[in-house]
C-alpha cells in the first residue's frame, strides 16, 4: 500500500498531485479521470494499485503487476496551444527519465514518442487522453506507467519492448512514494518550462534520445518508412531523412534499422 505521508512530504508543487486520489482497484486510470465529472480540477492526480484494463499506446495493455509499481494519470485542465500536448507527452516522459537519474543515478534512454528505457528494455510509458468540447481540447489525461518493484515479467509476447524495472536496474527494492513525488515535482517544473522555453525542454529530451542520428524504421498504420532519425522539430515531432528529402513524422513505432 502507498505510504500518501511518505509521498506528500517530498511533493514540492504548486498544483500537481494536490488533489491526490488513492484507489486499491480500477479499470484504468486514465479512463476514470477522462470520463470524471466528480474529477476535474487541474492537477488531479488519481494513482491506483492495480489496472484490471490498463492501457498501453495503440490499443495495447498496460501489464502492471499490483501494489509494486506505479500506474497514475495526472488532469490538465487549460487552454492548450497547437501541439502543445505533442511536448507534454515527451516532457512526461522526461519527467520520469530525469527522476530516475537524480534518485539512482539510473542511465536512461528516450525512446519517440513517450517510452523512457534502460538498457534498451523499456521501464515506463506515457499515453495522452483527451476530450474535447466544440473544437477544443476540454482537458488532457496524462497517463504514466512506471516499472518500479516488480522483478519478474510474464515471458509474454505481449510485451511491445522488452520490459525492465527500477528493482532490476538499481539492485534492491525502492520507494514507490518518492519515485511519484520526484515525477511530479519534475513534470509540473517541466510544464513551466514548455510555456517559457519549450525548444530547451526538447533539447533536454533528445540529449536522452535513443535512435537520434541513426538509421531508423518506423511504422504506423501498417506502413514502414525508413530513413535517418534526423531531428526533432520545433513541435516535438520526429524528422525523418530519406536522402535529401525530409518528412515530419506525427505518430509511429520507431525500432533500428
Ligand atoms: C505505453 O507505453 O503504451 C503507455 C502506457 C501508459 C500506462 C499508464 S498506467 C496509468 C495510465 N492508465 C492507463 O490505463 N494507462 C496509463
Amino acid at each position: 500500500m502507498l505510504n500518501i505521508e511518505d509521498f506528500d512530504i517530498k511533493l514540492c508543487t504548486d498544483v500537481l498531485g494536490r488533489n491526490f486520489i488513492y484507489t486499491e482497484e480500477i479499470e484504468s486510470t486514465n479512463k476514470a479521470l477522462l470520463n470524471s465529472t466528480e474529477f476535474d480540477k487541474d492537477g488531479t492526480v488519481l494513482l491506483a494499485e492495480y489496472q484490471t484494463a490498463g492501457k498501453g499506446r495503440k490499443s495495447r495493455v498496460w501489464y502492471s503487476n499490483s501494489g509494486q509499481n506505479l500506474t497514475f494519470s495526472t488532469l490538465l485542465k487549460k487552454d492548450f496551444k497547437e501541439n502543445e500536448l505533442n511536448i507534454i507527452n515527451l516532457g512526461a516522459a522526461l519527467s520520469v527519465a530525469v527522476a530516475l537519474e537524480n534518485l539512482y543515478q539510473l542511465n536512461t534512454n528516450l525512446k519517440w514518442p513517450n517510452d523512457v528505457l534502460i538498457n534498451e528494455r523499456k521501464i515506463a510509458g506515457i499515453l495522452i487522453e483527451t476530450t474535447v468540447s466544440g473544437s477544443k481540447i476540454d482537458k488532457a489525461v496524462i497517463g504514466i506507467g512506471i516499472n518500479v518493484n516488480q522483478h519478474a515479467f510474464a515471458n509474454s509476447t505481449e510485451y511491445h519492448l522488452p520490459p525492465t524495472s527500477v528493482k532490476n536496474e538499481f539492485g534492491k527494492d525502492v520507494s514507490r512514494e518518492r519515485i511519484l513525488s520526484e515525477v511530479l515535482n519534475n513534470f509540473e517544473d517541466i510544464l513551466r518550462r514548455i510555456e517559457t522555453e519549450p525548444q530547451k525542454v526538447l533539447a533536454d529530451w533528445k540529449s536522452r534520445s535513443r535512435f537520434l542520428g541513426e538509421n531508423i524504421k518506423i511504422v504506423e498504420d501498417g506502413v514502414t518508412k525508413f530513413g535517418k532519425f534526423a531531428d526533432l522539430d520545433e513541435n516535438g515531432f520526429l524528422v525523418l531523412q530519406q536522402g535529401d528529402e525530409t518528412e515530419t513524422i506525427h505518430f509511429g513505432d520507431v525500432s533500428s534499422r
